[in-house]
């Protein structure tokens, strides 16, 4: 058993887990037989602990017992407005938090492994590319976005650049949405009283499900039954024009982002060879849209699956470190960056950055800090 490794992706919305066995990547299907399990967490009244689909029912009909969302909560304090505001990426203690409840789950954690890292690496698998090849991972996904521009070499794959928002998702989509319904029930039907928190969530849900609709249809319709008085049922029609629009500052802040990560970088975006699409959002037509315009409207590659190809990635990952050399795996050297700036701060002060966000890994380097009342604190970091 000891020699079985596995890929964990940890989504803010689902997780997956998948495996690497005699040349072939498989998604490991949960009890339910699905191979997608809700990030939910139920803790029922009489004891216990339920994750996956039940728990994403129960967390309607029992918010309080329930933790969703978990990811983008872990490692944070409740009145943690300073490191949210620092970070754009998942940040030291969040990591360091996930390391330990993988380490209380019973395992033993080969590398955790950057999302779009991740992607990169189940695109390889499938695509066998020989030559020097420049791509970039556009991830999309329920809570995060984030950006990575990597180079294969014949036999290492280099991150060159990575960067993202940890506060920017599908989730915010919904709750565009759900902002546009509150209006229009208290434009068209003068509902002007305080919605409480779990009908705000249910609600949410269905504007979930209508933006899952509008990427295959041109509208969607939400229902609201016995919610306001006297229009015991009311259906919303959302058209995908009134989606893009409300959405369209969150659209463009991924374009923004992406574009930094260029700039940065100092790569042009004719040097990008393919452009990858991974994240359950990629599925929504225009931002395939602009994401190919972006780039002269360049075809997007969609050869990995935009939900799963973390897991797999992170599976490929664990089965090139294992030492079970039944594995028989290609290895692909990974050089990762750093992906945000480290440093300290004393009392809420502004971060002093010893190592900058993008450095490349492994790195060392030490400073000496000097308080205001002129106590000597020597600080070194070394990763
Ligand atoms: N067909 C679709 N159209 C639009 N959005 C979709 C579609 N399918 C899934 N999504 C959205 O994708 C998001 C989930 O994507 P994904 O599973 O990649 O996220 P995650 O890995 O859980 O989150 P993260 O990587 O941000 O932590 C949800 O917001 C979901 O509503
Ligand atoms: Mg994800």
């Amino acid at each position: 058993m000891d020699d079985i490794v596995i890929g964990i992706d940890l989504g803010t919305t689902n997780s997956f887990i998948s495996v690497y066995t005699r040349g072939r990547i498989r998604i490991l299907e949960n009890e339910r037989g699905a191979r997608v399990t809700p990030s939910f967490i139920y803790f029922p009244p009489e004891g216990g602990t339920v994750i996956g689909e039940y728990a994403k029912t129960m967390s309607l009909q029992k918010p309080e017992n329930s933790i969703y969302e978990m990811k983008r909560l872990i490692g944070r304090q409740f009145d943690d407005t300073y490191i949210k505001k620092l970070s754009t990426y998942f940040n030291v203690t969040q990591r360091e938090v996930t390391l330990t409840a993988a380490k209380d789950a019973g395992f033993t954690v080969l590398k955790l492994l950057n999302e779009p890292t991740a992607a990169a690496l189940a695109y390889y698998f499938v695509n066998d590319i020989t030559e020097n090849h420049i791509s970039l991972v556009y991830d999309f996904g329920g809570g995060t976005f984030d950006v990575a521009i990597l180079e294969k070499k014949t036999d290492n794959v280099e991150v060159l650049c990575v960067n993202g928002d940890t506060q920017l998702g599908g989730h915010d989509l919904d709750n565009c949405i759900l902002d546009y319904i509150v209006e229009v029930l208290r434009t068209d039907y003068r509902y002007n009283t305080k919605i409480d928190p779990d009908t705000k969530r249910r609600l949410r849900n269905k504007c979930e499900v209508a933006k899952k609709d509008l990427s295959s249809a041109n509208e969607a319709f939400i229902t609201i039954n016995g919610m306001v008085p006297k229009h015991p049922r009311i259906i919303i029609t959302l058209t995908r024009d009134v989606f893009e629009e409300k959405v369209s500052k969150l659209f463009k802040k991924t374009i923004d982002i992406l574009h930094n990560c260029l700039v940065e970088s100092k790569i042009s975006k004719q040097s990008i060879q393919e452009v990858i699409l991974c994240g359950g959002s990629t599925r929504i037509p225009k931002i395939q849209e602009m994401v190919s315009e972006y780039f002269g409207h360049k075809k997007l590659n969609k050869s990995v699956h935009p939900d799963e190809c973390v897991a797999e990635g992170a599976a490929l990952q664990a089965a090139m470190l294992s030492i079970n050399k039944k594995q028989d795996i290609k290895q692909l050297k990974m050089v990762d960056v750093l992906p945000l700036s480290l440093g300290f701060s004393s009392l809420g002060s502004e971060m002093v950055v010893i190592i900058r966000r993008n450095t490349k890994l492994p790195t060392k380097k030490s400073r000496v800090y000097v308080n205001g009342e002129g106590d000597g604190t020597s600080m070194f970091v070394r990763i």
